[in-house]
């Protein structure tokens, strides 16, 4: 297919085959904030034609033009689109349906039926944006349905489960109906443009390779810091927590993109054998090790620039909670080329600042040339959101008079001065690999399932520790204890 080139920003979009795609949970936060926008958005541009169909099922009482009247409310509400087009949006809305099931009830499916196309070979789409534990039992009703053949794809929505035996229940439950290499299991970091620089600056140049180990590395930082709180989610975040939310999925995946050997190919079961890799290779944090390796915080109220942030109790409405809001962590992995670099992993809500980045923190020059002057070892920052950039600091010489001053400078690759292209939204780019059928940028059974293993290990040593979760005032850099745990290694947070 011709490609079509986007007058606004530039990029180029290969338009897909026409599909449909049936939302499960279609008036829920997910679908409302980024699904429908996105499919809006690649429409808007030429990728997804009039011939596909967006079908949304939620257990609620609407007509179609209600569910439109709905679904244009929140695109206002939600994207921040200074260009809307309303004709646009109208055409757009022509291919939205609407249909009222109550997945719990076995009674009321039949509507999805009559609403799907009869072609088999049209690529169907089934979205769950649902509680993981409903997903084996709503794959099983598509199936008695007739609903699933072999151009049929499931994408399910993250944490899979709340631990390794609940993945292991929902994975086996889903894979009684789909095959694996129909089921697109989602992580958006995976989707964002960063995220996926990161193999292009790994594998794309030969620079880096000789120094990626720990010949030349002396620790790793993975951070993904948020200044909001746990907004509407109070009910699922409180029984999740930072460790499920967050860790178990998008942290250990830029720490297995990061830590992974070179893959074969681009091809999903290329990367992804090396990921399952760096995930097996993690050390297991246990009872004995759980307060040195890792740090649990939850913020209390706070106030930054005359606005008071609520503690999380009062966030979430309930009077007593030890939930993780926040979690630093220590880990390492036992193969040759990371012994002895620990990568620590932190992540919180309502923390000062909205960044995620990784720093490569290389290790010190092995003998100093330069006397009492101090030189600061190299460093590498790569900052995934927002500000997105790769920045290498280096040592240069100060000019002028004064001696051989030394000063720490970066090279500063940002995308904001090199790139005009709007980024899509790491949705847009993970529902056309679906209907693709490209599962590079999806997680497989074994990741998943590989990275409950080792998160199980810590939620066991936190439930058998009598340490509580510390608290960090909202709009901080989080606990103290996590700059304390740095500092035993003589390292601190970047
Ligand atoms: C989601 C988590 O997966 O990622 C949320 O459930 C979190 O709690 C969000 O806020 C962060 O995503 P992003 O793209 O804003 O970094």
């Amino acid at each position: 297919m011709d490609n079509i080139i986007d007058t606004n920003s530039g990029s180029s979009f290969v338009p897909v085959q026409p599909f449909e795609i049936i939302v499960f949970g279609g008036t829920g936060d997910l679908a409302r904030r980024k699904l429908l926008p996105a499919l809006y958005h690649r429409y808007r541009d030429g990728q997804i034609s009039d011939d596909s169909k967006i079908i949304s099922v939620s257990r609620s009482t609407y007509t179609v033009t209600e569910y439109h009247e709905l679904i244009t409310k929140y695109y206002h509400e939600y994207s921040n689109d200074d260009a809307f087009d309303t004709d646009l949006w109208l055409r757009f809305l022509k291919l939205v349906d609407y249909v009222k099931i109550d997945v719990l009830d076995s009674q009321n499916w039949s509507n999805l039926k009559t609403q799907v196309s009869s072609d088999k070979k049209l690529v169907r789409i089934f979205y769950l944006a649902m509680p993981p534990s409903m997903f084996a039992n709503i794959c099983l009703k598509l199936d008695e349905l007739g609903l699933v053949s072999d151009s049929s794809r499931v994408v399910l929505e993250k944490p899979l489960g709340t631990d390794y035996k609940s993945a292991l229940k929902i994975n086996e439950g889903v894979g009684q109906v789909f095959d694996e290499n129909n089921i697109y299991r989602i992580d958006h970091y995976l989707g964002k443009e960063t995220v996926q620089n990161l193999l292009v600056l790994r594998f794309g140049n030969i620079l880096l390779e000789p120094l990626w180990s720990n010949q030349a590395i002396d620790h790793i930082q993975i951070t993904a810091a948020e200044s909001i709180g746990v907004g509407g989610r109070g009910a699922y975040y409180d029984n999740a927590g930072a460790l499920r939310d967050m860790v178990q999925n998008h942290l250990l995946q830029l720490l297995c993109l990061t830590a992974m050997e070179a893959p074969a190919s681009l091809e999903a079961d290329d990367v992804r054998a090396e990921k399952i890799k760096v995930l097996k290779a993690l050390r297991n944090i246990t009872i004995d090790d759980v307060n040195q390796k890792t740090i649990r915080g939850q913020y209390t109220s706070g106030s930054e620039e005359n606005i008071t942030f609520p503690d999380y109790l009062t966030d979430v409405d309930v009077s007593k909670s030890s939930t993780e809001t926040y979690v630093a962590i220590k880990a390492e992995i036992e193969n040759w080329r990371w012994a002895g670099v620990p990568i620590y992993l932190r992540t919180g809500k309502r923390m000062s600042t909205r960044r995620s980045e990784i720093v490569i923190q290389f290790k010190a020059v092995p003998h100093s040339i330069f006397g009492d002057t101090p030189v600061k070892p190299n460093k590498l920052v790569i900052r995934l959101q927002p500000d997105e950039a790769v920045k290498l600091w280096f040592e240069v010489k100060e000019p002028g008079a004064g001696g051989m001053r030394l000063k720490t400078l970066p090279l500063n690759l940002s995308y904001a001065d090199n790139f005009t292209v709007r980024y899509p939204d790491a949705y847009e780019r993970l529902l056309m690999d679906v209907v693709r059928g490209n599962l590079s940028l999806f997680m497989c059974r074994g990741e998943v399932e590989s990275a409950w293993q080792w998160v199980d290990g810590i939620i066991d040593a936190w439930e058998h520790s009598d340490t509580p979760t510390d608290l960090y005032d909202a709009g901080t850099e989080g606990p103290g204890k996590a700059e304390d745990m740095l500092a035993k290694a003589n390292h601190s947070w970047s």
